[in-house]
């Protein structure tokens, strides 16, 4: 078997294969998970030099100095700061804070572009546009090639693009389970919105990649995608140094309808996580709202009941005084007869014991 350990497991630790998984984020989308397929494209070329558009956290920036390149142009205009502190590290990779496409031209032509910034038509087909025409014989790798950025545009926020460049846009999120945005689906939570509608022309990132090599002269390029992690894509002119190479060597992944399934099916399974995050979401809310309508409901038994017992305490106290003022002998006090019948008995005795005496 070609896998180790890490991959199978064993009969003394059957679950080394799956402890890295662990760690993993829930869905992977970092082009990090690629190194294998990187590694293809540097055994075949030699790469000094690479812009990356859009950056994120960095785990991927040192993957291509780790493979030879000399120099990495880490290109992104919302760094964090972890990012910051993690680029500065290292001496070979330098954080440019600014947008593409309008930087490309600022930078040193390389031998690698790795396009995975603001997702959507306008800015992807200048991206590659600039490239074909400045830098034909780099490499170039793309994410986001296939559902849901393919043939919808992305806006990353607040973005920079004129209306006219920009379609119709929501804060929901795309879901596999229907083509309709929906917010129990991939949603940006301000970070990003999508077109509100799928498809046609100069929309999704697939789309902006197609349209620009047609222009560059579609029969004098390769783009193949390897469906995984949402697509990664390369584009390379045939004549390119290593491109037949390359190809070749991507070509189990490219043409894999394995990996194309198992990618949808975990496409399919994080829509229905998100799907039911929102709903346990809206269930807590439901039971949120349904618990301050028992405490007012509460609320308002109590101040009835305090009301009730002070009116049947006046009901009660009328009721006295009417039966007070309906009998005016009654409401006389009593004469307490057993004390005067007792007296009335001592002074009879003393007469008598005095009659008999005299
Ligand atoms: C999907 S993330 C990149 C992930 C990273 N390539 C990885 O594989 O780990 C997209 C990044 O693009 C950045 N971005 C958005 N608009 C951009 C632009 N016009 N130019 C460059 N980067 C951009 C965002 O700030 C975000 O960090």
């Amino acid at each position: 078997m070609n896998h180790g350990v890490d991959v199978i497991g064993s009969r003394e630790d059957p679950h080394a294969s799956i402890r890295a998984a662990r760690g993993l984020p829930l869905m992977l989308h970092s082009l990090s998970v690629l190194r294998e397929q990187f590694e293809i494209v540097f055994a075949h070329r030699k790469i000094k030099k690479v812009v990356e558009v859009g950056v994120e956290s960095g785990q991927v920036s040192s993957i291509y100095t780790e493979l030879g390149a000399d120099e990495v142009y880490c290109v992104d205009p919302f760094p964090s700061d972890e990012l910051r502190a993690a680029l500065a590290e290292h001496p070979r990779l330098h954080l440019v804070e600014r947008a593409s496409p309008e930087v490309l031209a600022e930078l040193p032509v390389a031998d690698l572009y790795v396009i995975d910034g603001d997702h959507n038509y306008a800015v992807v087909n200048a991206e590659v546009s600039w490239i074909t025409a400045n830098a034909p014989n780099a490499v170039v790798v793309f994410n986001d090639l296939l559902w849901p950025c393919a043939r919808r545009d992305m806006y990353y926020q607040p973005s920079p693009l004129p209306e006219s460049d920009r379609h119709e846009s929501s804060d929901q999120g795309p879901t596999v389970f229907h083509d309709e945005l929906t917010p129990a689906g991939l949603v940006g939570l301000g970070a990003f919105t999508w077109a509100v509608e799928a498809g046609g022309e100069r929309n999704g990132v697939l789309t902006a990649v197609e349209d620009a090599v047609e222009a560059a002269g579609a029969d004098d390029w390769y783009l193949e995608v390897v469906p995984a992690v949402f697509g990664f894509g390369i584009l390379m002119r045939k004549t390119a140094p290593g491109a037949d190479k390359i190809m070749a060597g991507l070509r189990p992944y490219t043409h894999s309808k394995l990996i194309a399934t198992l990618e949808a099916n975990r496409i399919a399974l994080y829509s229905r996580v998100l799907q039911m995050q929102y709903e346990a979401v809206a269930h807590a809310d439901d039971a949120d709202r349904l618990a301050e309508s028992i405490n007012a409901q509460r609320y308002e038994i109590d101040r009835l009941r305090a009301e009730l017992d002070r009116v049947t305490h006046e009901a009660d106290e009328l009721r006295r005084e009417n039966d007070r003022l309906r009998d005016p002998v009654s409401a006389m006090p009593v004469p307490d007869l057993t004390s005067a019948a007792r007296n009335l008995k001592r002074a009879a005795g003393h007469w008598v014991k005095q009659a008999r005496q005299g």
